[in-house]
């Protein structure tokens, strides 16, 4: 095995064995492939027996009861938010909030719907990263419309990319935002491309006043994020399950530190609150295993594909252009690798690779319209994937070449 493992990680090689041991449904489907960890992440067991614990001991609902299990499932949910906190490196934790969401869709959501309309007034400018995902999208254009409603109108301003790379174009987003530009969403990893889209660079360009918003959808579990050091963002939005979590599980954070308080309204209803214990097990064990040990394990699995690929001329590799290798210090490519074949349709290319045991998702990948025109094929890893994984996969589309 340790002869199959990328060079750059090879001393995580006991690490990762170890690891992907502990997800049950990987163990036991040798001879399938998970390669859709950006669609959502499998689970742990230290996950599932957290569930099960919960579910089998102090079940009942958050915030209502007066009685032990009550009194603990409460406790467990305001634990949780300062797991949240910890794990993003809050520094000023007793400032922050921490909102419960079904997913990283609703988050943002919940963002332009609650809150932002009470940050803009007329004549304000939003920036919205039109050829990312859909979810952190949408929102930002249903709050103009919103607005527009009530006689308010404000700017969109569409993201500015670089061509080649698929990263931000920091340069020009300097040049296109001044005072009025009060709010800025952008997405920490590329959901089709896999750039790392360089945010730590984005409050530079926008100014110390206006608001980031981080969809940190597929970073979260599979890098650091720490919003002390790196990542002067004001939000950060998440879904649980593609962090090893249950479906149905997610966060807001808020820094409270710009604009209105982050106070979702309505009825809250009654909390997810076996997402929540799964969230916390799950952020316990992304910790322990090391997400930097993660990332580097996810992205010398992507360079390998990258290189591999490049050699086939069938394939069209997307995004990342100039960044094929892990070091480029033009676009750095987390684990998500989206490419094409010259003759096979990507859906088609899809259900090949199944029959040979891969699981890919092949389609659009929900990107907004500035995106792809066409569909591709997406390999999204995660700590639990293999080098030989990749080899067999390079085989067979080497196969089809
Ligand atoms: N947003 C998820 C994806 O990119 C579902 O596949």
């Amino acid at each position: 095995m340790a002869d199959e493992v990328p060079d750059s990680v090879v001393e995580l090689t006991g690490w990762q064995q170890e690891l992907r041991a502990q997800f049950p449904i990987i163990a036991g489907h040798p001879d399938l492939a998970y390669l859709d960890s950006a669609a959502t992440a499998q689970k742990p067991r230290a996950v599932l027996d957290a569930v099960q614990t919960y579910l089998t001991t102090t079940n009942a609902n958050a915030g209502r009861g007066t009685y032990p299990w009550a009194n603990r499932t409460t406790a467990l949910v305001e634990e949780t938010r300062d797991r949240v906190r910890r794990f993003l490196g809050d520094p000023v934790p007793e400032r922050s909030a921490v909102h419960f969401t079904s997913g990283t869709t609703e988050g943002l959501r919940t963002i332009a719907r609650d809150w932002l309309p009470g940050l803009l007034t007329d004549g304000d400018e939003i920036v919205v990263p039109v050829a990312d995902h859909q979810a952190n999208i949408e929102p930002w254009l249903e709050t103009r419309r919103e607005l527009a409603r009530r006689g308010v109108r404000i700017g969109v301003l569409p993201m500015p990319y670089q061509q080649a790379s698929g990263d931000y174009d920091h340069t020009a987003l300097a040049e296109l935002t001044g005072p009025r530009t009060r709010f800025v969403a952008v997405t920490h990893v590329h959901h089709v491309y896999g750039g790392d889209m360089n945010v730590h660079r984005i409050r530079r360009a926008v100014g110390p006043d206006a608001v980031i918003c981080l969809d940190a959808a597929q970073s979260i579990g599979h890098l650091p994020v720490c919003v002390a050091a790196a990542a002067d963002v004001d939000f950060v939005v998440f879904s649980g399950h593609k962090a090893m979590a249950l479906p149905g599980s997610g966060a807001v954070w808020a820094r409270q530190a710009r604009g209105p308080a982050f106070t979702p309204g309505g009825w809250s209803g009654t909390p997810n609150t076996v997402g929540i214990a799964s969230l916390a097990a799950a952020l316990d064990w992304l910790e322990a295993a090391g997400t930097d040990r993660i990332e580097r394990w996810t992205v010398a699995l992507a360079a390998r594909l990258t290189d591999g690929l490049r050699h086939l001329d069938a394939y069209e590799i997307l995004g990342c252009r100039t960044s094929l290798a892990a070091d480029s210090p033009v676009q750095h490519r987390q684990g998500i690798v989206a490419f094409r074949h010259r003759d096979i349709a990507s859906g088609d290319l899809g259900f090949i690779l199944f029959s040979h045991g891969f699981m890919v998702r092949s389609d659009h990948h929900c990107q907004g319209d500035a995106g792809e025109r066409s569909e591709s094929v997406r390999v999204s890893l995660h700590v639990y994937n293999t080098a030989e994984e990749i080899d067999r996969l390079l085989s067979v589309l080497a196969s089809l070449g």
